[in-house]
């Protein structure tokens, strides 16, 4: 079997990393195309690096840019690149524009395509990233979900023949690299000592950023909480506090650039709590059974609620308690599988070649 995958933003780097590992293990081909949506050396390159993906095959490289000229630009693309590699497969990860113009190129030129982690939904359709995976998913001619609260997303959408729950696969890559820095200390920013209580922050969500008012409130409620606060800070963020004259560094926070994936992990596994508006982070705080305040309405990755691991913060209401969160004591659930969601999933689109 022949795969080709589409990826181009940070977090689809994590999740290509066990896929590819597992269709390496398989014995399939496997080319890699990365969109160049995400081009910074630490959104990008030490990905590849520390999670050990091959070098990408093909090279886009069509930067930043509004939605559409990022999507357009990355679909106009890709026909040469289809074209000449005729995958069996064309394989689409998560919500991203990259996501959306890779699925419009394969399904243009009749080639089959697949959607990891399908069927999440927000049910917000200010986000941009909603219409990315709902359109992705109804394009696709296989969807994979990484939850049964997916396959029912899918099911009410009349896509439940083309679903198949595999697992998920940001969870083979967490867990194997929470095993690979367990008993290491987090390397923290100066003046944050690993060993007291910090938390961990992101925010790069529009809805958190675009809006200086709104910016500020976020980033007055963190500084002003009397635990040290590590900002990882995605360049939107940065970008944006800058031309809204917002200070990173007032108060609490310890701003930094973004974290490589197992010094995130580190620093995640050893925080008192996370406060976010990433998708991935509030998983993964989940997995690594770390308090997480997310600072939206809404969650995609409703099973973090459950138990009271992850709260939902959007009127910065509990960010001032977030350090102060006990873990919950209810018996840890398993919603997103044991970390073998990878194979799984390569093993899925190998039988559904075999039917074609
Ligand atoms: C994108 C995804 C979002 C995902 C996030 C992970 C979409 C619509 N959104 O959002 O779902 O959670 O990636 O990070 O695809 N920039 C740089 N260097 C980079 C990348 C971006 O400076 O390497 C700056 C540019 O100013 C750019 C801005 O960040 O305009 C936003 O980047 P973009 O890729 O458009 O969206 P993200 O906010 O990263």
């Amino acid at each position: 079997m022949k795969v080709l995958s589409v990826v181009g933003a940070r977090p689809q780097f994590v999740k290509l990393a066990p896929i590819a590992a597992a269709l390496d293990a398989a014995g399939h081909e496997h080319i890699i195309v990365h969109t160049g949506q995400h081009y910074d050396a630490l959104m990008s390159d030490v990905f590849f690096a520390d999670l050990q993906i091959p070098a990408p095959d093909v090279h886009l490289g069509v930067g930043s840019g509004s939605h559409g000229v990022q999507t357009g630009a990355i679909l106009s693309a890709m026909d040469a690149v289809l074209d000449e590699h005729q995958p069996d497969w064309v394989l689409v990860y998560g919500d991203t524009n990259s996501t959306l113009a890779g699925a419009l190129s394969a399904v243009k030129l009749h080639l089959p395509l697949a959607h990891l982690e399908a069927g999440l939904r927000s049910f917000n359709r200010r986000m941009p990233e909603e219409h990315n995976r709902v359109l992705t998913d109804h394009a696709a001619d296989l969807c994979l979900a990484p939850t049964e609260v997916a396959m029912g997303h899918l099911a009410n959408e009349g896509l439940a023949e083309r679903s198949v729950n595999v697992g998920d696969v940001m969870t083979d890559v967490c867990f194997r690299v929470r095993d690979m820095v367990s008993g290491q200390i987090p390397v923290l920013p100066a003046g944050v000592d690993p060993l007291a209580p910090y938390l961990v922050a992101t925010i790069h969500r529009a809805d958190n950023t675009d809006d200086p008012a709104r910016l500020r409130a976020v980033v007055d409620a963190l500084a002003a909480l009397t635990t040290p606060v590590v900002l990882m800070a995605h360049p939107r963020l940065v970008n944006r506090a800058r031309s809204a004259g917002i200070n990173l560094t007032a108060g609490s926070l310890h701003m930094i650039d973004p974290l490589p994936y197992p010094q995130m992990v580190s620093a995640v596994m050893h925080s008192r709590g996370v406060v976010t508006d990433s998708g991935g982070l509030q998983k993964e705080a989940f997995l690594l059974r770390t308090p997480c305040t997310t600072l939206r309405t809404e969650t995609e990755w409703t099973e973090t609620i459950q138990d009271g691991w992850n709260i939902l913060d959007p009127d910065l209401v509990l960010v001032g308690t977030a350090a102060d969160r006990e873990p919950p004591t209810a018996e840890p659930a398993a919603p997103y599988g044991n970390g073998t969601a990878a194979p799984t999933a390569v093993r899925v689109l190998a039988e559904r070649v075999q039917e074609k």
